[in-house]
Order: structure tokens, then C-alpha cells, then sequence
């Protein structure tokens, strides 16, 4: 299969290198010639990491070999089988590449968005076919991150879903299906709700950051608190797309600490002070964080909107309960679904903690979804 990967930044240079390993073809593109040698570099260095730990089932040389890389868009999408879109998240950027990709590429080829809050309708609507359009919303890393999001815009075809799905297949991915292209699809949705209640918790005084943290990674086992992500990751990578998600029509009060610390220019880990204070900028170290601190955290408090958020897409059809739950333990490692853990705390708690920070906040998001109540009322569960 001959495959185009257009950007190659975080997110291009892993897909890229996913395709080659899975035997494709590869030809990537970016703006500048210095671009494309760094996004091979890295991928050189993270086959070497790989074949070290013995994950390479064949030698790096014969995978780079399968790798091209090209300026020109024209070269890149000739006789694509497929086209994974990796550019930054601006819109004006990607629609200028899908009309030309909609032109240079086949026209049965599939043309994938990694585009983490764009609408696939939105970028859908510049293309003479639109069923052929999708998201395809890989993890950082990619190499590494199980999970892929396999978004449907309004027209996308089944035939370009079930295409998509074998494609995540090959590369040893599991995919997950969002049926709508809701801002955020599932696993931003549900993190956004985590991450705000645990921002709103601190900041009305009901605890602190590593009491919080501490509850997430030690209580529910979590592989790291919502702080310490926030620190990992970048807190101008969450804010960004917070914002980018709310712009789109999700609702969610702003928590004010992170956009303090964004404005700021304390952005976790890279800077060496975020949420927590590291011993040297951009160098991996654990925040410390202790085990007793999130002893008295109300648990059903803190994740009753991440699992409202969950109820919200099942009765909306955005998803099915199985799949958020694997989307979730996938995407952000967590040992249970989200919705098994809703189950296991109980509905009624997560009904009365919802009620309780609506009062706390009177903020509307808070208000427990309609299908949550009927589950209190019935006492099924969702499965
Ligand atoms: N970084 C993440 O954690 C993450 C996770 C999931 C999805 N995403 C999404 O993936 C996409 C890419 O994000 P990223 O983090 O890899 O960005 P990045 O900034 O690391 O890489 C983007 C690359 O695209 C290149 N580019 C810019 N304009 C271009 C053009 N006209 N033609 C070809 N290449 C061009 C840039 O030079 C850069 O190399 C975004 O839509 C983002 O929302 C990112």
C-alpha cells in the first residue's frame, strides 16, 4: 500500500513510521527540506529505541528503506493508497491541503484528518467526495499509544470506516468508532471534564493539587494524576485544545488556574515549573507526590463529570459504552473503563456529587445528563 503522510512533526514522523513498519510505502511531506531529514532522524532514533527492546519483528534498515520524503505535495500524493493529514491544528491550513490533496490524490484513495478538534464535516465540505474523508485521531506517540479514534464526518461511507479500521489494524492499532465528530470525539471530552472538576476542586478550596493527584494515581490507579499530565504533556498543549474544543460548542467553564499557568509560560515539564517544580527544564523527572495526600478526596467528586461526559455520548450516539471504556483504558491508560468505574462507585454518587458541584459552581455542565438520572431511577447499568 502506497501511503502519503503530510506533516512531519510529533504526530507525522510516528504515523510515518507505523506505516513503514506495517510495510506500506511511505512518502512524507513538510514545508521544508531540514523538516523532513529531523522527522527521519527521529524516526531512525526510534526504531534503534525499538529494535533495542526487541519490538522490531524486521531490521530498521529494510523499514527506513519503505520511507521517501518529498517538498513537493505533487510527488508525495501520486498513486496513494491513503493520506494521513498531520499539519497544525489550524483550519484554514488543513482545507487548503485537503482541495489540493482532493486533486492530487486518487480519487478512491482514503483522505485521514489527525486533527484533534476539528469537525471531519467541516474539513469534509472542500472535497468533490466526501465519503472518502475521515479522522483517524492517533495518540502521542504514536508509535507507542494503542488507541486510534476513527471519527465519522456527516458523509464519510462504511466502506472508508471499515478501510480505516483494517488500516489501524495493520498497524497494530485498536480503533475505536465515534460516530459523530463531536469536538474532542471521546477521549479529550472525557479528560477536559477530569481535568476541569479537578482544577474546580482546588480551587474552591475542597483540596489541594497533589491531594488530588495523589487520589487519581493511588485510589483509582490512574498512571498519572490530572495535574501531572497536565505537567507531562504541556499545559499549553491541553489548554489549546480546551479552548479549541469549546469554541466548537463544548461547555465547560474555565477552571482559572490553567490559563494562569499558560500565560505565564509555566508549562510543565519543558519549562521546568508547571503544576509542579522540576530539577532541570525539559528533562523527564516524577513529580513527588505522595501516597497518603488523596486519603479524604470525595472520588465520586472528582470523576462525576468524566463519567456524565460518557453518559452524555452513549445517549447521544456518539459512541458505544464498550467502546468508551476501551477508548479510555487505551487512550489514557486508565486499569478501568470509565463508565466501569462510574458502575463501581455507584450512579446515585456520581447523580449526588454532580448535584453538589452544580451547587458548588452553578455552572449548567454539571447538571447530571438525562440518561445518567434514568439509570438512577431504573437501576440498569450501562454495558
Ligand atoms: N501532539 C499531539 O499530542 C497530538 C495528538 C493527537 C493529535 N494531534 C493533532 O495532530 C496534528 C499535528 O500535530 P503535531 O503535534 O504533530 O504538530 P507539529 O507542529 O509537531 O507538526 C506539524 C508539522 O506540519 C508541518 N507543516 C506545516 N504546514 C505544512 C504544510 N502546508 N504542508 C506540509 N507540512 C506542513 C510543520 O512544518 C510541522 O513539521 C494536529 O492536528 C494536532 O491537533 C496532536
Amino acid at each position: 500500500m502506497k501511503v502519503a503522510v503530510i506533516g512531519s512533526g510529533t504526530m507525522g514522523h510516528g504515523i510515518a513510521q507505523l506505516a513503514a513498519m506495517a510495510g506500506c510505502d511511505v512518502s512524507i511531506n513538510d514545508v521544508s527540506e531540514e523538516l523532513l531529514n529531523r522527522a527521519v532522524e527521529r524516526i531512525r532514533w526510534s526504531l534503534s529505541k525499538m529494535n533495542e527492546g526487541g519490538k522490531l519483528k524486521e531490521n530498521a534498515d529494510s523499514i527506513m528503506s519503505r520511507i521517501r520524503v518529498n517538498v513537493s505535495l505533487n510527488d508525495v500524493l501520486n498513486g496513494v493508497s491513503v493520506m494521513f493529514e498531520a499539519v497544525p491544528e489550524t483550519l484554514d491550513l488543513k482545507l487548503r491541503l485537503f482541495r489540493v490533496a482532493d486533486e492530487l490524490a486518487p480519487h478512491d484513495s482514503l483522505l485521514a484528518t489527525n486533527t484533534s478538534s476539528i469537525p471531519i464535516t467541516e474539513i469534509a465540505e472542500v472535497v468533490q467526495q466526501p465519503e472518502r474523508v475521515i479522522g483517524m485521531h492517533f495518540f502521542n506517540p504514536p508509535q507507542l499509544m494503542p488507541l486510534v479514534e476513527i471519527v465519522r464526518g456527516k458523509k464519510t461511507s462504511d466502506n472508508y470506516v471499515n478501510k480505516a479500521v483494517d488500516i489501524s489494524k495493520q498497524f497494530g492499532k485498536e480503533a475505536v468508532l465515534v460516530n459523530r465528530d463531536v469536538p474532542g470525539f471521546i477521549v479529550n471530552r472525557v479528560l477536559a471534564r477530569l481535568m476541569n472538576t479537578s482544577c474546580v476542586l482546588v480551587t474552591h478550596g475542597a483540596t489541594t493539587i497533589e491531594s488530588i493527584d495523589s487520589a487519581l494515581k493511588y485510589r483509582l490507579g490512574f498512571p498519572m494524576g490530572a495535574f501531572e499530565l497536565a505537567d507531562y504533556s504541556g499545559i499549553d498543549v491541553f489548554y489549546l485544545v480546551f479552548q479549541a474544543m469549546k469554541e466548537r460548542g463544548f461547555m465547560m467553564h474555565e477552571c482559572p488556574l490553567f490559563e494562569e499557568k499558560y500565560k505565564r509560560g509555566e508549562l510543565g515539564i519543558k519549562t521546568g515549573l508547571g503544576f509542579y517544580k522540576y530539577p532541570e527544564a525539559g528533562k523527564y523527572h516524577r513529580a513527588v507526590i505522595s501516597t497518603e495526600a488523596g486519603t479524604n478526596v470525595d472520588l465520586a467528586m472528582l470523576v462525576s463529570s468524566a463519567i456524565n461526559e460518557a453518559i452524555w455520548l452513549v445517549r447521544e450516539g456518539v459512541s458505544e459504552p464498550r467502546d468508551i471504556d476501551r477508548a479510555t483504558k487505551l487512550g489514557l491508560g486508565y486499569p478501568q473503563g470509565i463508565l466501569e468505574i462510574g458502575n463501581k462507585i455507584g450512579m446515585q454518587k456520581i447523580m449526588n456529587a454532580l448535584n453538589s458541584l452544580r451547587e458548588l459552581t452553578s455552572w449548567d455542565e454539571y447538571e447530571p445528563d438525562s440518561l445518567l438520572q434514568e439509570i438512577v431511577l431504573s437501576g440498569a447499568k450501562l454495558t
